[in-house]
């Protein structure tokens, strides 16, 4: 039967099997992006945040969804270079900076001059591999409207069999009631960004407690934060 359990360093590669298989499509159309995906968005918080980590095990020990995040963005950014240090220096070489990197690499059938806008074109590998070495840019650059307030953050992601079951729910509730006794200050909760080609999303979050803010200033997302009472 499956079960909801803290993630232990063995769920690494199950963890970034799920990352990738639930992309959305401007990161899943690229093989190069998707590959690099779970070191922008999975292994950071499993590596400096384990105990705000939650998979949902199926019952043989393997991982088939996760809700993984941490308590305060501010004190995570703080010790990325642990997770540099440790795993991306292992697994990605290191990009250039001379140049950075546009996120979105405009396809030939484009009619916007946009460069944020997924509809409108690919992921760019080499802006992911800068962003995986540079937590600044990725958690906190133009972001302050809500990672001021709602410090900590999370994401979540189940293989699709796994989808519809009630899972979703109660990982969000494993990892709220971590961040509420992780000693941590998370301000007045958590934030996410929503891509907006996943837009469908927003009312499963808003069903478990989530609303839309205004005044996330990057392009591209939907701000949605959920306020976590003090124990
Ligand atoms: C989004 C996701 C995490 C939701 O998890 P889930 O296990 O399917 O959701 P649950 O079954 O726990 O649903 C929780 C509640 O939300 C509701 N809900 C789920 N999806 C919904 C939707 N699209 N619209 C409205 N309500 C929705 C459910 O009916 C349920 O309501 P209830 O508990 O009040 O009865 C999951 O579907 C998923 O991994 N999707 C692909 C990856 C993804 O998009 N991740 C988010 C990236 S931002």
């Amino acid at each position: 039967m499956a079960f909801i359990r803290l993630y232990k360093d063995s769920d690494f590669g199950a963890c970034a099997h799920i990352c990738i298989a639930t992309l959305p499509p401007s990161l899943a159309s690229s093989p190069a992006a998707a590959k690099l995906s779970p070191y922008l968005w999975t292994h950071p918080y499993t590596f400096l945040s384990p105990s705000t980590c939650y998979v949902l095990d199926d019952g043989t020990g393997t991982a088939v969804g996760y809700c993984i995040g941490c308590p305060d963005v501010h004190t995570f950014v703080a010790y990325y270079s642990r997770y540099i240090a440790s795993i991306l220096s292992r697994d990605v070489e290191a990009p250039g900076f001379g140049v950075r990197e546009p996120w979105i690499i405009p396809t030939n059938d484009s009619t916007s001059t946009g460069t944020d806008n997924p509809s409108s074109g690919q992921v760019n590998p080499l802006a992911l591999a800068q962003n995986a070495y540079r937590a600044d840019w990725m958690l906190l650059e133009n972001k302050s409207a809500v990672t001021t307030r709602w410090r900590a953050t999370m994401h979540i992601d189940l293989l699709p069999v796994w989808q519809g079951h009630g899972w979703g729910r109660q990982l969000i509730d494993r990892f709220v009631a971590s961040v509420q006794s992780s000693g941590q200050d998370y301000g007045e909760g958590e934030h996410i960004g929503v891509a907006s080609e996943n837009s469908k999303v927003v009312p499963f979050y808003e069903r478990v407690g989530f609303r839309v803010v205004e005044g996330g200033e990057r392009e591209g997302n939907i701000w949605m934060v959920r306020d976590i009472p003090r124990d």
